[in-house]
């Protein structure tokens, strides 16, 4: 599918979906608007200026950059090129977007990330020409999201094509706006239960809010939700990591993946990714001595979604197991 989603067809809406709030378009001319009347947001305490315009000194990672090759990254400087900046409390370096929407996809093809917060995976679909859907819970991310999307990319490639980029303030567990098997990759990286607070107090649907089960149980509807959209045989990738307990080792990310495993995918990598700076509770080492190991990584889980007529015996080594 090249240019349009095609949001009359195939668009189907189960009755646990219904629960969640409907997806609603957030335009460039909402945009527009809403920063004629506001010059920042507050996401979770931080103050975030918007509606400046930008002035961009490069479009991409330096030149030596090579893109990853092993199941281990790293990214001391975490990438500030175009519109990237780090003030957005548990954004992703612009890294990780880039490998994997340049490992899974072509130009043209279609990318959705479902929890967008300040729009990294936007840009860098902005950037590579992919077609983009980025949906948030929090009406402030969104327009983050939008204001890092305000800028003209001046590719030194005379054939850049802007793509299509669609934003929506919506739940990850009722994607009602995005049809059936129209999506060729999803990029996305949840909110940690109990570990960071991304939206003001009492946002409903914010799933970094909700207990641990509470929490699994919100997993394993956008597990199924990224399975409805997503077209047979493509990838689906999530950035998680883990927690500790009264000094025992919480395995979050691990039980995140058993919700993706559940609602039908297939495991392709586990990505090790270290952390160098940690803004969360896990940071927060003070004494000398701990009788446990700080907790420096994260995963990138990359799940296939099987194609209709696939056989997938042989995959069961890395399909669900229990
Ligand atoms: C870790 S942040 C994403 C950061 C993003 N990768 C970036 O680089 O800015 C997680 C996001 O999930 C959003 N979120 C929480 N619950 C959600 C839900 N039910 N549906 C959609 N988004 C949700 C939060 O508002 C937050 O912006």
């Amino acid at each position: 599918m090249n240019g349009k989603i095609d949001q009359g067809m195939a668009v189907r809406n189960t009755k646990t979906s219904e629960r969640f709030m409907r997806m609603r378009l957030v335009t460039q001319r909402d945009y527009e608007e809403f920063v004629k009347l506001h010059d920042r947001v507050t996401v979770e305490q931080s103050e975030i200026p918007i509606g400046k315009s930008w002035r961009i000194s490069r479009y991409e990672p330096d030149r030596e950059y090579k893109p990853e090759g092993t199941t281990v990254w790293s990214f001391p400087d975490r990438g500030c090129w175009a519109t990237h900046v780090g003030n957005f409390r548990g954004n992703f370096s612009p890294f990780i977007p880039r490998n994997l929407i340049l490992k899974y996809t072509v130009k043209g093809d279609w990318v959705l990330d479902q929890m967008v917060g300040s729009g990294t995976t936007l840009v860098e679909c902005k950037l590579l020409q992919r077609n983009a859907i980025g949906v948030d819970i929090n009406p402030e991310a969104i327009m983050v999201a939008r204001d890092r999307l305000n800028f003209t990319c001046n590719s030194p490639s005379s054939d850049y094509e802007e793509p299509v980029i669609r934003t929506y303030v919506g739940d990850a567990r009722n994607l009602n706006e995005v049809a059936d098997e129209s999506i060729d990759l999803i990029v996305t990286h949840p909110p940690y239960a109990y570990i960071i607070g991304y939206t003001r107090k009492g946002l409903e649907g914010d799933i970094s809010q909700l207990s641990l089960p509470d929490y699994l149980r919100a997993m394993r509807k956008i597990a199924q939700e990224s399975l409805r959209v997503l077209k047979g045989g493509k990838h689906c990738s999530i950035l998680i990591g883990d927690t500790r307990r009264h000094a025992h080792y919480v395995p979050l990310a691990f039980r995140v993946m058993q919700k993706f495993l559940e609602a039908g995918f297939i495991l392709k990598e586990d990505i090790v990714k270290l952390q160098h700076k940690v803004l969360t509770d896990r940071g927060k080492w003070r004494k000398a001595y701990y009788d446990f190991y700080k907790i420096m990584h994260e995963h990138i889980f990359v799940f296939r979604k099987p194609s209709k007529e696939e056989k997938t015996t042989k995959f069961k080594l890395s399909a669900k197991w229990w």
